[in-house]
């Protein structure tokens, strides 16, 4: 049983804010914050869209609807995650901007308090290491959209306790996600796997090989999986996968992880994926979240 009782997710963007739908539905208390209001608002919005579609196919009880959605606090402030247990961070993938978050943080949260780092490719070891408690950080990474999908790779840095990341493993079962444990290196185990698997298929679109529908039906029809590399792609953010892309290449020098230059091409053009509403499909909301 988890001693967590209170949980602070800073960042309300793709991740941070499907993070604090799986928190709330678990009967955390759960307070976000955002640099920007609007991501907040729409947060409230989105995640009452989410619960309401979850009744409909019999996932939720209705009479947890305005419960759960109470859980849910938002402000643009810091100081309102000052007694969290917890502070999970999925702000921009930028070293300088997480240390500066973090300082911050240790200033306002107590001892106790347990960070945690959603990052895709940023060394954990390195996060923690400005945060002035790096025995109490671990890498906490959820998978897009973290209210569907079960796993998070949770790596302890070099100088997290066993007391710390013992807790965080407890806390994430809690959460009804499913946690295996990994080295603090780029990529963790999935994006080892899934950079180059969808880089291929970038290449496949950019050579003139197939379309994006064809190249999403074959995969999904003969390996069963539930979602395309194109519909993923799009679902991560093109400027995403360009980061993925960079940190993975640096770490395994392997041709397949290069970043492909038509993502560059698209970011330019701002074809960022389904965030912006045109990827390698157009859609007509950029709201992120299923049930
Ligand atoms: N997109 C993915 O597929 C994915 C998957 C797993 C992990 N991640 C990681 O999660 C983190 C967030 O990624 P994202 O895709 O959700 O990014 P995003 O750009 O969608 O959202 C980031 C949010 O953080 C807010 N923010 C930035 N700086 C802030 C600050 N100092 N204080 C408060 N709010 C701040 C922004 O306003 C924005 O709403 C990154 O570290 C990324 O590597 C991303």
């Amino acid at each position: 049983m988890s001693s967590i009782k209170k949980v602070g997710v800073v960042g309300c963007g793709t991740m941070g804010s499907g993070i604090a739908i799986v928190s709330a539905r678990a009967g955390y208390e759960t307070y976000v914050v955002d640099a920007n209001d609007k991501n907040l608002s729409s947060l409230i919005k989105q995640s009452s869209d989410f619960f309401n579609k979850s009744i409909a196919r019999g996932k939720m009880s209705a009479d947890q609807l305005e419960p759960t959605l109470h859980r849910l606090h938002t402000s643009t402030v810091l100081q309102s995650l000052s007694d969290c247990d917890i502070v999970i961070e999925a702000i921009f993938e930028d070293l300088q901007v997480k240390h500066q978050l973090f300082e911050k943080l240790n200033q306002i949260c107590p001892s106790h308090t347990i960070f945690a780092s959603n990052t895709s490719t940023i060394s954990i070891t390195e996060i923690a290491g400005g945060s002035g408690r790096d025995h109490r950080f671990v890498g906490m990474h959820f998978c897009l959209p973290a209210q569907l999908m079960k796993l998070v790779e949770m790596s302890p840095g070099l100088n997290t306790s066993e007391e710390a990341f013992q807790k965080a493993w407890d806390f994430c079962v809690s959460l009804g996600q499913t946690p295996v444990k990994t080295q603090d290196t780029p990529g963790f185990i999935l994006n080892y796997f899934l950079i180059p698997f969808n880089n291929n298929a970038i290449r496949m679109v950019e050579s003139g090989v197939a379309e994006p529908e064809d190249i999403d039906k074959a995969i999904k029809t003969a390996m069963g999986y539930a979602m395309g590399p194109m519909q993923l792609i799009d679902l991560v953010g093109m400027d995403t996968q360009k980061l993925l892309c960079q940190a993975m290449h640096s770490l395994t020098n392997e041709p397949d992880s290069a970043c492909p230059p038509l993502v560059k091409r698209m970011i330019a053009a701002g074809h960022l994926g389904k965030k912006s509403g045109k990827g390698f499909f157009t859609y007509k909301d950029s709201k992120m979240f299923g049930a």
